[in-house]
């Protein structure tokens, strides 16, 4: 690939010299019918995040590739979001690829990028299950609360390059849903996690939190899975609350690629 002379796309090297554009916030735009999370979803989990309810688990995240990845030249964020983990491991890469689905998210990850002047954070609209690398490429690939690919994963990255995997524990949110349901559950284990990856260390990484803004607590709401299967009757439950204290419980997986 390479950038055209104003800077505005780029070309393929292949006889046909495929041409994508970047948007006006500044990702790759690879996959413009693609859908992924709605503009309000993405809202919302961005002006969570930003409250940094989630931080002693990106730090935590952070602190797994520094200590699997050494001398990391190339690391992907797959399913990236608004970029809020992707930002924070752009510091432990010599260039950091940001890919999810959504342009909403994408477009919010970039704009932030290009204000943090972030020149070796790139992201771009595209499925994990097909990524726009070469294979054999990456060193690490992380991969949080989005679906996880392996046989993509195991693609792209290099011989001995290692995948983080983080999720929902069993007990994530689970005062947020006590608040909503009148009989509560707790999540079971997910099924795409790697089979043929190597299983280095898992950590399950629990702690408590306390919203106390109703913008929060619906802001925190709007950006799981559980807002598209809640009533709107459950739903009014959470109008009017100002306080929530809710768990947050992070299953991190970290695994290698064996041959
Ligand atoms: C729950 S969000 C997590 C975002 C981010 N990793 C975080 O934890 O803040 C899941 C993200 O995966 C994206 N997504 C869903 N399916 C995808 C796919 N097949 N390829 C790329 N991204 C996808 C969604 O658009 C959404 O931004």
């Amino acid at each position: 690939m390479y950038v055209s002379d104003d800077g505005k796309s780029v070309y393929c090297l292949g006889e046909r010299k495929h041409c994508f554009d970047f948007s006006s916030e500044g990702y790759l735009s690879l996959n413009p019918r693609g859908s992924g999370d709605t503009k309000e979803s993405v809202k919302s989990r961005k002006a969570f995040l930003e409250k940094n309810y989630f931080q002693t688990a990106a730090r935590k995240i952070a602190d797994m590739v520094g200590l699997y990845v050494k001398d990391c030249n190339f690391l992907v964020d797959a399913g990236c979001g608004e970029g809020y983990y992707t930002n924070l491991l752009s510091d432990l890469s010599e260039y950091t690829f940001g890919v999810d689905l959504s342009k909403y998210a994408c477009g919010y990850a970039a704009k932030k990028a290009r204000a943090d002047k972030k020149q070796n954070l790139l992201y771009a609209t595209s499925s994990v299950f097909d990524l726009p690398l070469m294979s054999g490429r990456c060193d690490c690939i992380v991969n949080i609360f989005a679906p996880c690919a392996e046989e993509e994963f195991c693609r792209v990255l290099d011989r001995g390059g290692v995948l983080v995997v983080a999720g929902a524990g069993k007990n994530h949110l689970l005062g947020l849903k006590e608040v909503i349901y009148e009989n509560p559950y707790v999540n079971t284990e997910r099924a795409d996690l790697p089979k043929n990856m190597l299983l280095i260390e898992k950590v399950n990484l629990s702690y408590d939190i306390c919203l106390r803004d109703n913008a929060d607590i619906i802001d925190l709401f709007s950006m799981t899975p559980y807002y598209w299967r809640t009533s709107e009757k459950d739903k009014t439950k959470l109008d009017k609350l100002e306080k929530l204290n809710t768990a947050v419980e992070f299953e991190i997986s970290i695994y290698k690629k064996q041959t």
